[in-house]
């Protein structure tokens, strides 16, 4: 069997491979990265249980109507390796943690949906008493669950350089009213949805982000979905008001760094065994909650 090539563009955690004008492969590699930074360790396993996780999550979206309600698509084709083009359902690395798509114009904005309070947006509340712009009641406190959902888009930046919160009219004013207006409206959708399925086994969807493209004129729900990666998850029995619940992410490793005094720029920490084990445990855990509730019948 011969080996693997080399990516046609290695991102921080996953590798593409661009197969023609409208098809590539995303490897989803073992790679952790927080604050943007890439650590020297990997997570083994950590690829196939977020596209896993992703797969899932595609499928539910498309069958639970709110594609066709939005007018929108996904761009999943199949994470089964035998259904990959030749070569690449050749190569075993590829198995389980990859997955054939539709390659799209990226629309280069972040779209984030916040149901609760925390982390940079905590930040931004106690600054100005609003995040991104959008005004919040006084006295929240960390963790708090808002009033509803807020979408608050992020410019994707330049490798390099960390995204940056912007305002919707901003995002209003790059993309034209209708797009940004549509893209809004989807992601608050997507989120509910996943929020209240989410809820019922237990766990809180704190915030999420999601990825849109545009190919043949239409709108494709990109990237990876409601993975730990792109999204906080916590157990609703350690929720506590006024407190950083402990998460099922990557909240565990950026914690650890923080720790070390590590001034979030290249390159990172190591990361000792057990915090790599422990985070190993948390993926498996989320990954088979969402299992179990998504393909129950
Ligand atoms: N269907 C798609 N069409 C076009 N681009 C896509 C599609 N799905 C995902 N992408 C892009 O593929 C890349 C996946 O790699 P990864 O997420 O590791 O990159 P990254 O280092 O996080 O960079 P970025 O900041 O651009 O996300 C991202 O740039 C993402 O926007
Ligand atoms: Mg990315």
């Amino acid at each position: 069997m011969s080996e693997l090539p080399p990516a046609d563009y290695t991102g921080k955690v996953r590798n593409l491979y661009f197969l023609d004008e409208q098809t590539m492969l995303i490897q989803a590699t073992d790679r952790v990265s927080a604050f943007d930074v890439v650590f020297p360790e990997k997570i083994t396993g950590k690829g196939k249980t977020l596209n896993h996780i992703s797969g899932l999550w595609f499928n539910e979206i498309e069958k639970c109507g709110l594609q066709n309600k939005y007018s929108f698509y996904n761009h999943l084709l199949t994470t089964q390796r035998a259904e990959f083009p030749a070569p690449f359902n050749d190569f075993s690395e590829l198995e389980g943690c990859s997955a054939l798509v539709r390659r799209t114009k990226r629309i280069d904005f972040e779209c984030v949906v916040r149901g609760y309070l925390t982390g940079s947006g905590w930040k931004d509340y106690q600054q100005s008493g609003s995040i991104c712009g959008i005004k919040l009641p006084a006295g929240l406190q960390n963790a708090s669950q808002l009033p509803e959902p807020i979408f608050t888009p992020a410019t994707k930046a330049a490798i390099g350089d960390h995204d940056q919160n912007v305002s919707f009219a901003s995002m209003q004013s790059a993309l034209g009213m209708e797009l940004a207006d549509r893209l809004k409206t989807i992601s608050i959708a997507i989120y509910k949805h996943a929020a209240k399925k989410m809820l019922g086994a237990g766990i809180i969807l704190c915030d999420t982000k999601f990825e849109f493209g545009i190919l043949d004129d239409k709108v494709y729900l990109i990237d990876e979905v409601l993975t730990p990666d792109s999204s906080r998850y916590w157990k609703s029995t350690d929720y506590r008001e006024g407190t950083t619940p402990p998460g099922y992410d990557k909240q565990f490793i950026r914690d650890y760094a923080e720790s070390t005094g590590w001034n979030k720029t290249a390159p990172a920490p190591n990361l000792p065994q057990s915090v790599i084990e422990k985070t190993q445990a948390l993926y498996r855990e989320i990954e088979s909650q969402i299992e179990n509730l998504l393909t129950a019948v």
